[in-house]
């Protein structure tokens, strides 16, 4: 369906929904031609973002009625806003982007909108001022992710009556300016500040890359080696400090080491958590393929949408997980 007749769609769906009545809307006639989709993924740099990719393409594939267009942004926004351009001029009938930080979008949205072209956000978020040019939200509450990290840690220093004694934290950040960076981050800095014996030893940015944690892990352990939490914000960056801590003769473990806290909860990370290796991982879900898919299904057939989602995450720790639980996950 073209944009014009989209907005008109909507509105009306929405009104009739209102009324509790059946809603019919007009047929497209274009409805055999494959739906336009430009996506704008920000990278490859972590499994979890691989694992995205492919949900958005299964999801949005030949099969299913889609003609994708993929751009890779190599971690670049420059790149991503120039995609969004080209979507544009292509006259794209959805553009679906994961923004690689949370600012400078207002211009190139306001332009989507000017062509009535709707956007799906995912994965990430971005400025609130700026959320209302997007037509749809699917991806992570990161503060929420944070929190329950936060929580679980207090929980185990309790368990082992260790709730008073000085806890000494090494933070790996993920790319700055990003909403998982952000969102993780104020849940640790907050649970910094409300308790008086936990310390930041230690503050780096790891890009959410294995490569990168393990080079400043390696520089953090030349200066301590006195180190009792380090909270890694992704998979790989907690794979790269595990590499580094265990090369300088550091034990990594939750019941008698350093314990090492981690988000998203990908397959070899999980594997990890199973030998003890990371005490907790916190799921974030890239399987967001299918929302995405139905989110343009209901676009479609204009019936009103959820504007915003945040779809179901679990966490995992070294305690409780099983091979069934790893087994079961496809990436
Ligand atoms: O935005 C989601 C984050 O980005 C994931 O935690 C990380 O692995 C990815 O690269």
């Amino acid at each position: 369906m073209k944009k014009g007749k989209l907005a008109i769609a909507v509105c009306l769906a929405v009104l009739l929904s209102g009324c509790g009545r059946e809603v019919q809307l007009p047929v497209d006639p274009a409805k055999d031609k494959p739906i336009v989709v430009g996506f704008s993924q920000v990278g490859a740099e972590s499994e979890w973002r691989v694992a995205n990719t492919e949900s958005v393409k299964a999801a949005l594939s030949e099969e299913n009625g889609y003609d994708l267009i993929f751009e890779d942004a190599r971690q670049e926004q420059e790149n991503q806003i120039r995609a969004i351009r080209t979507f544009i001029q292509q006259d794209v009938d959805y553009i679906v982007f994961s923004p690689k930080v949370t600012t400078g979008w207002k211009t190139v949205l306001q332009e989507a909108r000017e062509a009535g072209i709707p956007v799906i956000m995912i994965d990430r978020d971005i400025e609130e001022q700026d959320r209302g040019l997007v037509t749809a939200f699917v991806g992570s509450d990161f503060r929420n992710e944070g929190e329950k990290a936060v929580r679980w840690l207090e929980s185990l220093l309790e368990m082992q009556g260790r709730e008073s004694d000085p806890v000494r934290i090494v933070h790996i950040q993920g790319t700055m300016g990003s909403a998982a960076q952000i969102g993780r981050t104020a849940a640790l800095e907050q649970a910094v500040q409300q308790h008086a014996n936990w310390e930041m030893a230690a503050q780096e940015c790891g890009d959410f890359t294995r490569a990168k944690a393990y080079e400043v892990m390696t520089a953090i352990l030349k200066q301590t080696k006195d180190i009792d939490v380090v909270y890694c914000e992704n998979d790989g960056e907690a794979l790269g400090a595990i590499d580094a801590m265990e090369e300088a003769g550091l034990k990594c473990s939750a019941a008698d080491g350093v314990i090492v806290i981690s988000f998203d909860a990908t397959k070899l990370a999980l594997q990890y958590c199973l030998e003890g290796k990371i005490g907790l991982d916190v799921e974030c879900n890239p399987l967001q393929g299918p929302y995405i898919d139905e989110i343009i299904r209901q676009l479609e057939r204009g019936e009103p949408i959820e504007q915003v989602k945040y779809i179901e995450e679990t966490q995992f720790d070294c305690f409780t997980i099983t091979r069934e639980m790893i087994d079961s996950r496809n990436y």
